[in-house]
């Protein structure tokens, strides 16, 4: 016979489940950052890319905060540059297709054109507002068969208050920060003491204490992945930080925006050999390492297994829900596609537009045994409660 005791959790989690109707997993609150759940370091990592900005506006307070509560374990964000020199979480170099820039006539004669990587790009770029005149902006949702109901409602962030979110979380998050478009922002934006962009960037790290090699002790209280596309930036921070860094690949026909190397050369056995001195792991495009033809996914690249041979992590980009974006060979099941890249290819991140969905997918094929949430609990309720069915 049960006795009273036994009954007290599934009393109090039916008024949960009640009162949120909603979450598995456990929600962002205050004050239990004494004896916070660690990162789990078991199954792959589920890295929140620009938030949850599947749901909300990307790389805004609300995206991130969404994506902690959907079970994140890291969240993902884009470093760029005021004009005044504030490291600010931001993705496109031009403020046109995500903010509202446009409605604010006082800003009308800010357009200019800019060589970014080479192509001549026109629009409102963020090296020519300041703080205080981004803060004035608004962020709109980036793709229109996304839910618009929160444009025009959120401000971008700056880089320390995006750290501040990762550390007030309920439990460890880690972030994984992108030093995004070097190039353009050391050409625009200056520094006292000539102090780079890169500089800062570690400088604001080291501020918020992250530091130590991966799965150190130190790292692990504060977990980060530093990212970036540019090979030239993650040599220069190697001499001033040994946190973990990860080097981004894009298309294969797209050069390195610093040193102009092709996508063969940066994925050959030697480039690997050489890169693997300095970073943790890869961030590869992921129909590069199953490319696709006609919407069909393809014989998988044997870059996964050449980077592991190495001892390097592949956390490839970016996997969505919506069916344009699943190949015929998933079935238009978001499920299906993490479940052939987890167990097929083997890969140890996922940058995800959808934290929620590979949360939920890790938790039923994979579960956090770590995890004191409702979701163990249910298990233990769904056990005690078998026998009397
Ligand atoms: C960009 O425009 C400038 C001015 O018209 C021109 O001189 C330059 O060649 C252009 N660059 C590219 C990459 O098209
Ligand atoms: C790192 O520091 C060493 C010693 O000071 C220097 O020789 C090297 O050029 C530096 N590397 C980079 C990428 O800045
Ligand atoms: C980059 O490399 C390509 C191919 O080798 C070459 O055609 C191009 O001129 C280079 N661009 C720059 C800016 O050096
Ligand atoms: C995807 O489907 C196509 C067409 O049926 C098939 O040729 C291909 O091998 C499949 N890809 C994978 C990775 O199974």
């Amino acid at each position: 016979m049960a006795s009273p005791s036994r009954f007290a959790p599934f009393v109090f989690l039916l008024l949960v489940i009640r009162s949120t109707a909603r979450p598995l997993y456990p929600l962002p609150g205050k004050g239990n950052h004494g004896s916070r759940q660690p990162l789990q370091t078991f199954r792959p990592y589920n890295i929140a890319h620009r938030g949850s900005n599947g749901e909300l506006p990307e790389e805004t307070h609300q995206a991130y905060m969404r994506a902690i509560e959907e079970g994140a374990d890291f969240i993902e964000t884009d470093i760029l540059s005021s004009k005044d020199g504030v490291l600010v979480c931001f993705h496109d170099v031009i403020l046109d297709d995500t903010t509202n820039v446009a409605n604010y006539k006082e800003f009308a004669d800010r357009k200019r054109t800019y060589e970014v990587q080479g192509v001549n790009t026109t629009g409102y770029f963020i090296v020519d507002f300041t703080l205080k005149e981004l803060k004035s902006l608004r962020v709109n949702q980036r793709f229109s068969f996304r839910d618009q109901q929160f444009n025009g409602k959120f401000q971008i962030i700056t880089f320390e208050e995006f750290i501040t979110i990762a550390l007030d979380a309920p439990r460890v998050v880690g972030i994984y920060p992108e030093i995004k478009n070097p190039v353009l922002i050391n050409q625009y934006v200056k520094w006292s003491g000539g102090k780079k962009f890169e500089d800062k960037f570690v400088e604001t790290l080291h501020k918020f204490g992250y530091k130590g090699s991966y799965l150190s002790k130190n790292w692990l209280k504060q977990p980060v992945f530093i990212q970036s596309f540019a090979p030239t930036s993650l040599l220069y921070i190697s001499n001033q930080t040994d946190l973990p860094k990860v080097f981004l690949i894009d298309d294969v026909d797209i050069p390195t925006q610093d040193t102009n190397q092709s996508y063969w050369e940066i994925t050959s056995d030697t480039y690997l050999d050489y890169i693997k001195q300095y970073v943790l792991g890869i961030g590869p495009w992921k129909d590069t390492l199953v490319p696709v033809i006609n919407n069909y996914a393809m014989t998988p690249s044997d870059l996964v297994s050449r980077a592991h041979a190495r001892n390097l992590q592949v956390h490839p980009y970016t996997y969505r829900n919506e069916n344009k974006y699943l190949h015929f060979n998933y079935s238009q099941d978001p499920y299906k596609e993490y479940d052939y890249w987890i167990n097929n290819i083997g890969v140890d991140g996922l940058f995800t537009d959808f934290t929620g969905s590979l949360h939920n997918f890790q938790e039923w094929t994979a579960p956090n045994h770590h995890d004191n949430t409702a979701s163990k609990l249910l298990h233990e309720i769904a056990l005690l409660a078998s026998p009397y069915e």
